[in-house]
C-alpha cells in the first residue's frame, strides 16, 4: 500500500530532484499534492516549476497549491544566485499545461488534514515551512492525522549555509521551523550534517550524463549549473543535492544514520539556528530524529535507478 504524502517545496533545483524521485516511485508514494512556497524563488517561479514538472512527466493529474509569498514574519530570503532566476539552473521545463488549484496551500493542509484518519498522512517538506506553521496555528486539530513529518533542514555539527550557524529553510522562516518543531508529531529532520554528505561529484555527473535520458539530462543541467556557481566552494565534490534526501530516506530509510534528539529553532539572536541536543540535557525530550549520515554510492543508485523510469 503506497504511503500518502504531502510535498511542500520551494523548486528549486534540489526540490525537483525530490519531486521525480517521488514521482517515479508510485508503489511506495501516493502524492496527495505539492504546496509550494516561497524560498530558493518567489512563490509564483516555484509553482510554475512544479507545474511544469508535472506537465513534463505527464502526472497533471497531480494537484498543486500556490503557498505562502513570505515567511510569518521576517522578510523574504531568496537564494536565486544559487538556483538561478527560474529557478531551474539552466535546465528549462515545458510551460505548463494545467493551473495550480485555486485553494490556497495553507487551506488544502488544513481541509486534506481534517479529512484524513489518525496518523495517516506524511508531509515532506523540503522548503521553509511557512504553509504548514501558519496551518498548525491556524488548525492545531490537523496534527492528529500527520504519521510523520520529513523535512529537509538544520545544521548541528557542521555549520550553516546561509549564515555560520543556520541552513536555509530554517533560517528563511524560523518562527514557522520553531511552531513546526513543538508540533508533538513524529519529525525526522534530515539536516546539512547527511545532505552535505551527498554531492554531485564529477563520477556521480557522468552517470547522469550517460544514462541518457530525458530526465537525467534535465536533472544534469539543473545540477550543472549549481556546481558551476559553488565551483570555488566545492570544487570536483560537487554542490550537496539537499531535498532529494527526504524521499530517498522514505524509499530507503536503513540507506540513513539517525539518532534522536530535541532540537529548537531559534528565532531571535541566531536566527533559524537549530540547537540540536542529541544528550537529551536537563529535562530536554527528544522530539526529532535527527539524521546526519547516510550512504551516498547507495542513495545515488536508488535516485537514479528511479528517475530514469519516468
Ligand atoms: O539548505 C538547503 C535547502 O534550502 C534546500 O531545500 C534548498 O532547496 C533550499 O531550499
Ligand atoms: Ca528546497
Amino acid at each position: 500500500m503506497a504511503r500518502p504524502i504531502i510535498i511542500d517545496c520551494d523548486p528549486g533545483v534540489d526540490d525537483c530532484f525530490a519531486l521525480l524521485t517521488a514521482l517515479a516511485s508510485p508503489e511506495e508514494l501516493e502524492i496527495k499534492g505539492i504546496c509550494t512556497v516561497a524560498g530558493n524563488v518567489p512563490v509564483e517561479t516555484c509553482t510554475k516549476n512544479a507545474l511544469g514538472l508535472l506537465t513534463f512527466t505527464g502526472r497533471t493529474d497531480i494537484p498543486v497549491y500556490q503557498g505562502c509569498p513570505r515567511p510569518i514574519q521576517e522578510a523574504p530570503v531568496f537564494a536565486s544566485h544559487i538556483h538561478g532566476e527560474t529557478g531551474l539552473g539552466a535546465a528549462r521545463l515545458p510551460e505548463p499545461v494545467v493551473d495550480a488549484r485555486p485553494e490556497h496551500a495553507v487551506a488544502f493542509l488544513i481541509d486534506t488534514l481534517r479529512s484524513a484518519s489518525p496518523a495517516s498522512i506524511t508531509l515532506v517538506p523540503t522548503g521553509p515551512l511557512t504553509n504548514l506553521g501558519l496551518a498548525l496555528v491556524e488548525a492545531p486539530d490537523i496534527a492528529e492525522a500527520i504519521a510523520e513529518i520529513v523535512i529537509m533542514g538544520g545544521a548541528f555539527e557542521t555549520g550553516g549555509n546561509i549564515t555560520e550557524t543556520a541552513e536555509f529553510n530554517m533560517y528563511a522562516d524560523p518562527h514557522a521551523a520553531d511552531i513546526v518543531m513543538s508540533c508533538g508529531r513524529p519529525i525526522t529532520l534530515i539536516g546539512l550534517d547527511a545532505t552535505l554528505k551527498f554531492r554531485c561529484t564529477v563520477e556521480r555527473m557522468k552517470m547522469l550524463s550517460d544514462a541518457r535520458h530525458k530526465t537525467t539530462d534535465l536533472i544534469s543541467e539543473m545540477i550543472g549549473h549549481v556546481n558551476d556557481i559553488y565551483g570555488e566552494i566545492y570544487g570536483e565534490d560537487g554542490a550537496a543535492m539537499h531535498d532529494p534526501c527526504t524521499i530517498g530516506y522514505l524509499l530507503a530509510p536503513h540507506l540513513f544514520e539517525a539518532r534522536t534528539a530535541h532540537v529548537r529553532v531559534e528565532t531571535e539572536g541566531r536566527r533559524g539556528h537549530t540547537a540540536v541536543d542529541v544528550h537529551l540535557l536537563g529535562d530536554a525530550k527528544p522530539n526529532v530524529n535527527w539524521v546526519d549520515g547516510l550512504d551516498a554510492p547507495r542513495l545515488f543508485e536508488l535516485l537514479l535507478s528511479r528517475i530514469t523510469r519516468l
